[in-house]
């Protein structure tokens, strides 16, 4: 049952929970449509809280009984939970409920993923499981019974006994509900084992269903990688004799930490060569050191409410990013980061959607998962990290640690920890986890008797519900070339405080090229008016490779822009630009790969609207199409040499080197594919024998208006492969033409594979629809009016995953009155939906404010 009016829930009215736990007892009768739930919970009130009645979560339950200290009672049930008299001191709370996992498509509390059992409780699934006081500030110990017919019955912590038709778990580390997990069904074990540094052996298990066992060992090595290095670069050692992932083909989101039994989406673990591509693993890897850095980021130290899911997941996505630093190339990583949070959280923080890393009210908390709270966070964790130097972040990680084991913390508590280790106030720096909005940095410059001086000016536009912006603390890593290219000045960061603030450098014999926010030392947009030339220089001179990366994409976007505007050809300084560097060895291939990464589509159409203009998504489309012809025809010679040239022999290895190499063959096949019409990726779809070389020539002969052989002989290979068939599906969506991707979309859902409860399936046709620029924004509205239609259909049955796409919408004021009155149409449409979510009620009613 929905709440008929949805309730906003604020950071400013946070109290200590009444009653705490003390250890919780679980048994679960299994059985697909009325499983049982008896709970044994040890209550004691809570000394440190001002009193407060009994109220425990519950959300589509039907209570059995209840008991208190051994004798029955008759609780008073509400929509939300239920609330019961109490006796005065500690007392024991007895409760048998009825769920039904089959009937949950919300892939929320317990649930069936084709007849496996498994369970999903962040953030507040597990009052879906029993009553409980569903909040992260109340930790305990839990012990889990499991009776079924299941051959595997998995839960948090050591295994305490298994036997015909029941297994026991104990979790001895006290955690909050949202960390609990359960996992039964027809399940083959990845086995693997890791010595902690103390000596201590621990056991660890991929499990997935049957037939999938052999994709399952380069997440074994992800995950002995990751704990191998969060020992050796935080000091923090696993602390249960077990740890069990398991693969689960329906699932809301990657990955989740529960404890000692993550459970991830199966697209985040399996993989082979023939199956998996490149990134693919790559992004496995990291999920897996994600969800395993969790042990101490998030479960050993936990939030005290959900408006601190940054203290958890910033601090965890930032662990996860110099852990694939450390592996593969720092460089590459970087640039790869700073692309997506480009891609997703700008758009996020320019727009309706707009809020703090530390968010201060929502509606539901499920639609909090944000880049913002991601990838924002993680960035203000870099940040400081800058600020205090790699010592002073040392001291002050080993201090979290050892002050707030066993605690649910806030961000306020994260913060005194970096006071008192390195000494430095953090008011100021306080501001990042409290304003919304990307800030623009402009720069002017000043040369005179050798004194260069740089004027920075912060300035952040308004955001909802924020009108006036204060100036934030601001690391600005810089350095200085000389004209002829030398780094006179070596990077230092500078750190600006106020709106506005100069800084000068002395004794210089001619004036500077300067290179601004080197490895884009703070998330903000650069307003700098530099001219062509110095973007030209930089790109070849400058010694920071992300700003070189950087400069190349400013001059590519520069041209695009100029296209789009007055039909200008593409910038000969770019082509050249990216044609030095392509030829030069001492560049890793994956980096020269990435310098020919173009800014995204949606991104053009930002940078237009920043200025003022409106942008025309097919103008957009025709400009990125002129670039992409004009390198193709700059590097005819070079293209197909280079191919050649990053051609990998010997067995498939997903590590940095080989992957780079294929990337940058594969870039290379993309132009060569504008000049030969296909020929050359026909050969590399018929040759490949892994799934990076098929998915990337598929790729190039669809975007030719070619491939229909190779996609029905693909079909026909993969088709019983659900992960492979989400890749089929996507990839005819996002290679097609801007006329063509609505009518493709739509012509996918009709497939008989595409099934609306999966949602990798979903995303994999309506989330690669939204992620067509031109396609998605058609000028007639088609491509609003086909996802709306399929958000309506999805929300009953989804509504997290239903909600999440919603965003696709939030850029829809950057356009034309005339899409806009079809966003807008399509945005009411959904609003008026009867019995919407909350979910989706909140995320429409954000978009049309
Ligand atoms: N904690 C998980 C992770 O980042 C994600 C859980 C998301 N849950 C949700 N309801 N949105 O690793
Ligand atoms: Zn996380």
């Amino acid at each position: 049952m929905k709440d008929a009016a949805p309730q906003t829930v604020h950071l400013s009215d946070y109290a200590p929970p009444a009653f705490l736990v003390e250890e919780v007892h679980l048994t679960f009768r299994l059985a697909p449509r009325a499983t049982r739930v008896l709970s044994r919970i040890c209550f004691r009130p809570n000394p440190d809280a001002a009193g407060g009645a009994f109220f425990l979560h519950g959300e589509e339950l039907t209570l059995i009984r209840a008991a208190i200290d051994g004798a029955e009672v008759t609780p008073e049930l509400t929509a939300a939970g239920l609330t019961c008299t109490v006796p005065d001191g500690p007392f024991t709370w007895e409760a048998e409920v009825e769920i039904a996992p089959e009937a949950n498509t919300a892939l929320e509390g317990l649930y069936m993923s084709r007849g496996m059992y498994c369970t999903q409780c962040e953030a507040e699934g597990f009052r879906k499981i029993t009553y409980y006081p569903d909040r992260p500030d109340v930790m305990a110990p839990f012990t889990v019974r499991i009776e079924g017919e299941a051959p595997v019955m998995l839960s948090n912590g050591n295994p305490v006994g298994v036997g015909e038709g029941w297994a026991e778990w104990h979790d001895p580390w006290p955690k909050p509900a949202y960390l609990f997990a359960l996992v039964a069904g027809d399940l083959v074990a990845e086995r693997g084992s890791f010595v902690t540094r103390s000596g201590r052996t621990v056991d660890l298990a991929v499990w997935v269903r049957p037939g999938d066992e052999g994709k399952c060992a380069w997440a074994m090595e992800a995950l002995g990688t990751s704990m191998r290095w969060d020992e050796e670069r935080y000091g923090r050692e696993y602390d249960l004799d077990v740890f069990n992932i398991v693969a689960v083909d329906d699932f809301n989101m990657g990955a989740m930490e529960n404890k000692g039994l993550n459970i991830f989406n199966s697209a985040a673990v399996l993989a082979s060569p023939e199956t998996a591509t490149d990134a693919n693993f790559e992004r496995i890897e990291s999920i897996i050191a994600h969800e395993y850095f969790h042990n101490w980021t998030g479960n050993r130290i936990t939030c005290r409410d959900w408006f601190q899911l940054c203290l958890k997941e910033g601090l965890t996505v930032f662990r996860d990013q110099e852990f694939t630093a450390d592996l593969r190339s720092a460089a590459v990583k970087r640039i790869e980061d700073v692309r997506m949070l480009r891609a997703r959280q700008f758009p996020e923080d320019q727009g309706p959607l707009a809020h703090p890393v530390r968010p201060e009210s929502y509606q539901e908390i499920n639609n909090f998962y944000t880049a913002t709270v991601y990838e924002k966070g993680a960035e203000v964790i870099g940040m400081l990290k800058r600020l205090v130097g790699d010592d002073g972040y040392a001291k002050a990680l080993d201090l979290y640690f050892d002050r707030h084991d066993g605690q649910a913390c806030t961000i306020e508590d994260w913060l005194k920890v970096f006071e008192d280790a390195t000494g430095r106030d953090l008011s100021q720096f306080k501001l990042w986890y409290e304003q919304a909005g990307t800030p623009r940095l402009s720069v002017e410059e000043s040369f005179e008797g050798g004194t260069y001086t740089l004027t920075f000016t912060q300035h952040t536009p308004p955001t909802p519900g924020q009108e006036e912006k204060k100036p934030l603390v601001l690391p600005i890593a810089l350095g200085l070339l000389s004209p002829n290219g030398d780094e006179v000045v070596p990077t230092r960061v500078l750190e600006m405080t106020e709106a506005r603030q100069s800084f000068t450098f002395e004794g210089l014999a001619s004036k500077p090229v300067p290179s601004i926010l080197r490895g884009f030392s703070a998330p903000v947009v650069l307003e700098r008016a530099a001219d062509r030339d110095e973007r030209a220089f930089l790109m070849a001179h400058d010694t920071d490779p992300f700003n070189k990366w950087e400069a190349g994409r400013a001059l590519a976007r520069e041209s695009l822009i100029a296209t789009v505007r007055t039909g200008a050809a593409p910038d000969a300084a770019w082509l050249e630009g990216v044609a030095a560097i392509l030829r030069d060895e001492s560049f890793e291939p994956a980096f020269r790969a990435q310098m020919l990464a173009l800014p995204t589509q949606s991104e053009l159409a930002q940078s237009l609207a920043d200025r003022g203009e409106t942008p025309d998504p097919d103008a957009i489309w025709g400009a990125v199409e002129g670039l992409k012809e004009a390198l193709a025809l700059h590097l005819a010679d070079l293209a197909p040499a280079l191919y050649d040239a990053m051609r990998v022999t010997g067995p498939y290895i997903p590590d940095a080197e080989q992957s780079g190499k294929r990337t940058l063959a594969n870039a290379m096949l993309g132009l060569i594919t504008r000049r030969d019409g296909g020929e050359r990726a026909a050969r590399q779809y018929a040759e490949a024998d892994n799934m990076t070389l098929t998915l990337a020539a598929l790729a190039c002969l669809l975007r030719a208006g070619k491939g229909s052989p190779e996609l029905a002989a693909f079909h026909e290979r993969w088709q019983d492969d659900r992960l492979v068939m989400d890749k089929w599906f996507g990839l005819q969506i996002m290679e097609a033409t801007p006329e063509a991707a609505v009518e493709t979309a739509r012509r996918l859902t009709g497939h008989p594979a595409f099934d609306m409860k999966n949602p990798n399936r979903f995303r994999a046709v309506l989330g690669a629809l939204a992620g067509h620029h031109a396609g998605f924004h058609r000028a007639d509205g088609a491509g609003y009016a086909l996802l709306a239609d399929w958000l309506i259909r999805l929300d009953p049955v989804n509504p997290q995953t239903a909600a999440r796409m919603m965003t696709a919408f939030q850029t829809w004021r950057r356009y034309d009155a005339g899409r806009q009155a079809h966003a807008r149409a399509a945005l009411e449409r959904i609003a008026a939906t009867p019995g919407l979510s909350r979910d989706g009620a909140e995320m429409v009613g954000r978009m049309l404010a």
